[in-house]
């Protein structure tokens, strides 16, 4: 995998997401901080957010520093030059002399294509507008595979946002590659591009969670993308629609697991954070490992 980009999920088969993940696994002890890692060391990873970002920037960066490598880039564009007029082409020619490896984050679809093309070095998207979000897929199925053991055969509820969520666009083809029988549950208003469909294999699709809870595996929950509502009328309207709550699963298997990218807003009460189905923030650390594993294999490093 050097030197290889990754702008869909699409750009990576199944046998590599495996492998991905076996090495994730070998580095589980250095995600942690419980041994030191250096494989990265003289590495360089530049990070470049436009929109907004706690946990992908961060993991990413703990990811880098946990194997001894290190982090330059910005989340603040009004410090850079893209502030004065510089525009993204400019922009990556020039940060590729920087370092060994690209995370790009941007508002606009395409972006980070567009940023691989005029790259020599690997550029991994971060998010692209209502694109995708390759690497919270990597994250989201590890966690999925340690929980359940498969994801094979398993019935996975995609919620809330489909229309303009990222992170769904990109898990639901992973999750078709990986034979999960998937349920959309969505307001019609958000329901998932007819040009993803076309890629992937829905079991059932609705509006009400209550329908499909008592056969869920996993619910995978998403936050309202208020930031690409072209009418605020419209997110208000929507807003709030879903909400999980310990109550809701009582109705829920045993073993059912609570997902989400985080952040979440209102759609999974506090109540829910002590219950044996949250997973969230257990998603939220495999983003260490999973990327630690990424970045090396795209760095070349021998492990
Ligand atoms: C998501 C994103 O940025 O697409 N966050 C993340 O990376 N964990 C989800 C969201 O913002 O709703």
């Amino acid at each position: 995998m050097k030197g290889r980009d990754v702008i869909s999920i699409r750009d990576l088969t199944r046998d590599e997401i495996e492998h991905i993940f076996s090495v994730a696994d070998s580095m589980a002890d250095i995600a942690s901080g419980k041994k030191e890692g250096n494989a990265l060391a003289n590495k360089i990873l530049a990070t470049l957010f436009f929109e907004p970002s706690t946990r992908t920037k961060m993991s990413f960066e703990s990811a880098m520093l946990r194997l001894g490598g290190r982090c330059i880039g910005f989340s603040e564009v009004g410090a850079t030059s893209l502030a004065k007029g510089e525009n993204l082409h400019d922009t990556i020619k020039v940060v590729e002399n920087y370092c060994d490896a690209i995370v790009l984050r941007h508002p606009k679809e395409g972006a980070a294509r567009y940023a691989a093309e005029m790259s020599e070095k690997p550029v991994i998207n971060a998010g692209d507008g209502s694109g995708e979000h390759p690497t919270q897929t990597l994250l989201d199925l590890y966690t999925m595979k340690k929980a359940m053991g498969t994801i094979d055969g398993k019935n996975v509820l995609l919620v809330g946002d489909l229309k303009y969520g990222r992170t769904v666009h990109s898990l639901v083809r992973a999750l078709t590659t990986f034979g999960a029988d998937i349920y959309l549950i969505s307001p019609k208003e958000l329901e998932m591009p007819e040009e993803v469909k076309k890629e992937i294999k829905v079991k059932a699709e609705g509006e009400k969670i209550e329908e499909y809870i008592d056969v869920a595996d996993v619910i995978y929950v998403t936050r309202i993308q208020k930031e690409r509502f072209p009418d605020p009328a419209e997110y208000a309207k929507l807003s709030g629609k879903y909400r999980i709550d310990s109550r809701l699963l009582e109705g829920a298997k045993e073993e059912c697991i609570v997902m989400h990218p985080l952040p979440r807003v209102d759609e999974i009460a506090y109540n829910v954070d002590g219950t044996k189905h949250a997973w969230y923030f257990n998603q939220a650390f495999n983003g260490v490992p999973v990327r630690m594993a990424l970045l090396s294999l795209i760095m070349g490093v021998n492990i």
